[in-house]
Parts: C-alpha cells; structure tokens; sequence
C-alpha cells in the first residue's frame, strides 16, 4: 500500500475531503474462487492547498495493478487509434526536425497503439511499459518496448544506452505514478535542450463539471489541472508552455512542457491558470461541493435503477470499464440491478467484475438478448457505441447515463 498524509508532490500535509468508502483493483476482474481474496482499500481523495494536487491518499502498489493480467489493451478502441494517430502526427510534424536522428520515448506505451506511427516513419523510438502481457504486443509488431515502470533510476539506463531524447509522450498514464517527482527529474535529465514533454490524462475541470467522479479509482491516483501540472513543472526547472483540450476520456487535457525559457509560453497557458483560479480549482470549497454532487448523483442512480427493478425490466451495463468499478462499490450495485456487464475485452469476459461481482458476458449475448436498458459505463466512447447501437434503439432499448446527471434517453 502506497499511503500518504503528505502531499505526493510537495509535501504538504493534507487530508481527505470524503471517502467513497472501500474499494478493489479497478481492473482486478476476477473468478468466482478469488472472491474472498480479494483486496480492498479506502478509496479518499484530498486536495493539497499547497501544489494544487488533486490524489488519492491511499493507493495499492503498482504491481498489484500493472501486471501480466492487465486487461487494458488501448487498440480496442477505434475512435482511440484515430485519436492516438493524430497525437503522433501532431507531434512529428511540429516537433521533429528530422525523422532519423531523433529519438522519441513514450511512458507506458501499452499495445503500441500510439507508437507504431513513430515506428512506421522510421523514428528512433523506445516504449516503456510495465504491463507485461501489453508490452508483448507492441514487441510482436516489432515496436521497441521494455517492459520496466519509468523513474529516474531507468532515465539514467536509457540515457546511457540511447542518449537524450527530443520528445517524451504519454497518455493516461502519467496520472498513474505515484513518484511524478523521480518521474519529473528523470524527463528532466533526458529532454534535449530544446525537446518536448507531452502528455494527457483527464482533466480536473471535466470532471468537477460533470460530476464523473469515475474517473478516480485505484490506478488515478491524481486528477490534473493545469495549476497543479505547472507547479509540478516549476520544481524540476520545466515550464509548462502549452494546453490543448481533448475530448477523450470524457474531457482530457494535453500539456506540453520543455525546459524553463526554451519555448514561447502560448496565450492558452496563461488563459487556462486564469480560468482555474475564477473556478475555484484552489478553493477547499469547491471539493466540498463536488463531494455533495457525488452523494446525489449516487442516490439519483440507485433510485433509478431500484424503480426499474421493481417494474421487472432488465437492466445490463455497457462496457466493463475501469470507471464502473468506482460508481458500482461507492453506490453498492450489485447483481440484484444489473443483470450482467456487456464487454468486448476477451479478458474480462466470463469473469466478474472487482467487488460488486457482477458477471462480465461478451458482446454477443447483448446483442442476442437486449436487455431494456443499458447502463453506460463507457460513456466517454458514447459517439462510437451510439453509431453502433443504432438497432438497440430502435428495438426500443434504452440508455441510463449518469454523467453529466442521472438520466433515461
Ligand atoms: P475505457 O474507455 O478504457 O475506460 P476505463 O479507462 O474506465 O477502463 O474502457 C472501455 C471499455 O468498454 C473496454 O473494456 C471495452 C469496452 N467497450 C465495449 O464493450 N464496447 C464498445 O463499443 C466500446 C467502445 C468499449
Ligand atoms: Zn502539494
């Protein structure tokens, strides 16, 4: 257990601001024979007054999340692969001067969905990834990956071994690393003079807005802003010059980040600080007001759910995401309102999901009994599943979504 009452990033003393009470590996799908196994943690955020970072006070160590069974394979998605090209080809075209002599490292590279486009242009490149099963995937598409966890220690390796780098990327991922100081310096150590840190991960302000606060679970153990990125930014001699927002995982932002006074700070850096001050990102009173807005819209959800149980329809999530386990344990849904979870990952069917054991069915058993409502858990990739659930619709199936409220549709 990794457990803090000191901020991560600066060391401030904080506390937490509520509990969403216990809660297991938000990937940890398991088999009915590991049910009594199974590990659990408090799950409390805290905000630090001092760094502006938003985490979790509690969180499991990282083997017990990224491991060989991670079922998180990034190329399942389609809008995802179009999402990550474009990430790529924005950053070749405004950041490398030439294609041979650079050299790029992407932090947790997964499958290599992201990668392969720097691969397939000829750029030197290196992944870092600490899931096995994922890292061997991108090794089977001849992407170079290691198969290690980032820190200072693996930045001193690979500067050694490869020398300095001109881009380091990642996405979803630098919210996952508890030690973002080791992980800082190290970047520190390995951008050129002139190279670039890019990266994105949820945005604190979507999911203020928006109340999804399923965005934090065990592997989240911070939610960016971009107050809390610069000052992060600040100790390791880095500035943060650039944002731009992204649509995916329901409102992410992506940072771009050099050494202090080698780039041009862009109009959108200063606009979004700003932005952030007007809306309390620094205010203890706005995480009160979120707390509240989590309590509704989890009684919101349970109440719905409980009235169309007792109306005798049937009731199935849709996608077994990271997410769901949040909103499942916190409201403590079970087995008895939904009657199963709908995934397409062959490693989560057939299994149940981690604490409310709600049983994971491939895609195919939706699709052969439509329940009459679906539940859906993988709202951010709502644009995808409405194209593909145009039948669903129209045989009279109905959506729940809980994000941004608690509504039939
Ligand atoms: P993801 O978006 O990665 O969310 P999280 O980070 O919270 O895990 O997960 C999406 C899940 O939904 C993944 O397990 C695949 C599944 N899924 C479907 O079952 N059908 C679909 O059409 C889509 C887009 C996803
Ligand atoms: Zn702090």
């Amino acid at each position: 257990m990794n457990s803090s009452n000191t901020c991560r990033v600066c060391g401030n003393e904080i506390s937490p601001f509520m509990s969403f009470g216990k809660m297991p590996i938000a990937n940890g799908f398991l088999n009915e024979i590991d049910f009594k196994n199974e590990y659990f943690f408090e799950m409390k955020p805290s905000f630090c007054e001092n760094c502006f970072a938003f985490q979790l006070i509690d969180q499991p160590d990282a083997p017990m999340m990224f491991n060989e069974n991670y079922p998180f394979f990034s190329s399942l998605s389609k809008h995802m692969q179009v999402h990550f090209k474009n990430f790529a080809d924005q950053l070749i075209s405004n950041f490398l001067r030439t294609k041979e002599d650079s050299f790029v490292i992407e932090l947790g590279s997964n499958d290599g969905i992201m990668l392969k486009h720097f691969k397939n242009s000829g750029i030197p490149h290196l992944g870092i990834e600490p899931s096995k099963n994922v890292a061997d995937v991108a090794k089977k598409e001849g992407i170079n990956t290691i198969s290690e966890f980032f820190n200072e220690n693996l930045a001193d390796h690979i500067l050694e071994k490869h020398g300095k780098a001109n881009i380091i990327f990642a996405a979803n991922v630098m919210c996952h690393i508890p030690d973002l100081n080791s992980v800082f310096a190290g970047i520190a150590k390995l951008l050129t003079e002139d190279g670039i840190l890019a990266f994105e991960d949820p945005y604190l302000g979507d999911m203020l807005e928006k109340v999804s606060y399923d965005q934090i679970y065990d592997e989240h153990i911070y939610i960016f802003s971009a107050s809390s990125v610069s000052s992060l930014c600040e100790r390791h001699d880095l500035e943060l010059i650039d944002v731009i927002p992204q649509p995916t995982h329901g409102g992410s932002m992506r940072y771009f980040i050099t050494h202090k006074g080698s780039h041009k700070i862009s109009k959108n850096v200063h606009q979004i600080l700003e932005n952030e001050e007007k809306n309390g990102f620094k205010d203890p009173t706005t995480y009160i007001r979120f707390k509240n807005n989590c309590e509704q819209s989890k009684k919101d959800l349970v109440s719905l759910l409980e009235k169309i149980k007792s109306e005798k329809k049937r009731v199935v999530g849709y996608g077994a995401t990271s997410k769901s386990t949040t909103i499942l344990n916190y409201s403590g849904i079970g087995n008895d309102l939904i009657e199963f979870i709908s995934d397409t990952t062959p490693l989560k069917q057939n299994k149940y999901s981690p604490g409310a054991h709600i049983p994971v069915r491939s895609y195919e058993e939706f699709k052969k009994n439509p329940p009459d409502y679906a539940l859906l858990f993988a709202w951010n990739h709502s644009n995808e599943i409405f194209e593909k659930e145009k039948d669903f619709e129209k045989n009279g199936g109905k959506w729940i979504r809980f994000v941004p409220k608690v509504e039939i549709f």
